[in-house]
């Protein structure tokens, strides 16, 4: 279990320039064995939080636990072997150009004492382990982009940590490559068990392998949870962010239009009809979509009533259905982030 409780980050302010508060009282429960998203916009302290998680940067104030370490009080040699229980995984890979794909993965385990032969046998099944069986040799300036972050995932994972951040960690990838090293750090998580910290400006990085996340929004969290909930709720501005059913603003008054969401087996049900009868109402289809968010399947629809609908049967509709979930009007729009 991570928690992350009532972190604050301040950073003097250059030239003159007053204090900028990157991080203002954040504070998060992420349980073992999840892939948690972190995401927001620009500028909102994802990176300032990532470094706050690896300990490459001190709190101003509040408490990061690991296991029930408090590891913002560690110094020395505490401080460098709390280091090792949390790989990171960077945007720009990092690897060092003049050491072979097998060293670069060696390295930390160099760093941390470890005789020959034992980083010769971890680095071995970490290359296994990445997909890049025959390239221990191999320089990273001979790999693709995608090649070289498996090296960044399997280096991050040599010393065995209980934490792996990912920093944006796809970012530099085209759209394939970035689902392939996606689909890598799900199977790393499922066979070792290692719980992941991914920070993002990408919601289908959220949506295809996070089991939970959290929004920040100028050094806060604006919300979190379970994705599915998250997609389920019709409050959450992340939630309908993830899945967005086209607009069309030609179709006039957002007053008689509302969203309904199907979580699971129901997005393949016959919900639509049911309504219509049981509502006794005329419906318009204006936008749809069914994603496979995770393992869960999910129906969204933007709907159109005729002025003569009766709201209040319609909801009553959706309450009886616990798997569907209802908002009237447009919903609202988050800036910064992309699909
Ligand atoms: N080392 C630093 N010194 C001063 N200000 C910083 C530093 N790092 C980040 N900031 C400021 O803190 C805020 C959050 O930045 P950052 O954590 O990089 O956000 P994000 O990763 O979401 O873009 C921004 O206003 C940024 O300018
Ligand atoms: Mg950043």
């Amino acid at each position: 279990m991570i928690v992350v409780d009532n972190l604050v980050k301040t950073y003097p302010g250059a030239g003159g320039a007053g204090e900028v508060a990157a991080l203002r009282g954040v504070s998060l429960n992420i349980p073992d064995g999840e892939i948690f998203g972190v995401v927001g916009p620009s500028g909102s302290g994802k990176s300032t939080l990532l470094r706050c998680l690896n300990l490459l940067e001190k709190p101003t104030s509040g408490r990061i636990l690991l296991g029930g370490d408090d590891l913002s009080t560690f110094s020395g040699a505490d401080l460098r072997s709390a280091r090792r229980r949390i790989g990171t995984v960077f945007q720009q890979f990092n690897l060092l150009h003049s050491r072979t794909v097998l060293r670069n993965i060696e390295l930390p385990l160099e760093l941390a004492g470890l005789g020959k032969d034992e980083r010769r046998t971890r680095a071995s099944s970490l290359i296994d382990l990445v997909g890049l069986s025959g390239k221990e040799k191999s320089y990273p300036s001979q790999l693709s982009g995608g090649q070289q972050q498996r090296v960044g995932i399997a280096r991050a994972l040599a010393a065995e940590p209980e934490v792996l951040l990912c920093d944006e960690a796809t970012s530099a990838l085209d759209p394939d490559t970035t689902d392939q090293v996606l689909d890598l750090v799900a199977e790393v998580n499922r066979t070792l068990g290692v719980t992941v910290v991914v920070i993002t400006h990408e919601l289908g990085v959220l949506r295809r392998i996070c089991t939970s996340a959290a929004r920040l929004e100028a050094g806060r969290i604006a919300e979190t949870g379970r994705i599915t909930d998250l997609i389920a709720s019709p409050d959450s501005a992340l939630g309908a962010a993830m899945l967005p059913v086209g607009d069309d603003p030609s179709l006039g008054s957002t007053a008689d239009t509302a969203v309904v969401t199907a979580i699971g087996d129901a997005a393949h049900g016959p919900w639509l009809s049911q309504m219509i009868r049981d509502a006794d109402a005329d419906i318009a289809v204006v936008g749809g979509r069914v994603e496979q968010v995770g393992d869960v399947t999910v129906g969204r629809m933007r709907l159109r009533f005729t002025a003569e609908t009766d709201h209040a049967r319609v909801e009553q509709f959706v309450d009886r259905h616990p798997h569907l979930t209802l908002s009237w009007g447009a919903g609202t729009e988050l800036e910064g982030l992309t699909e």
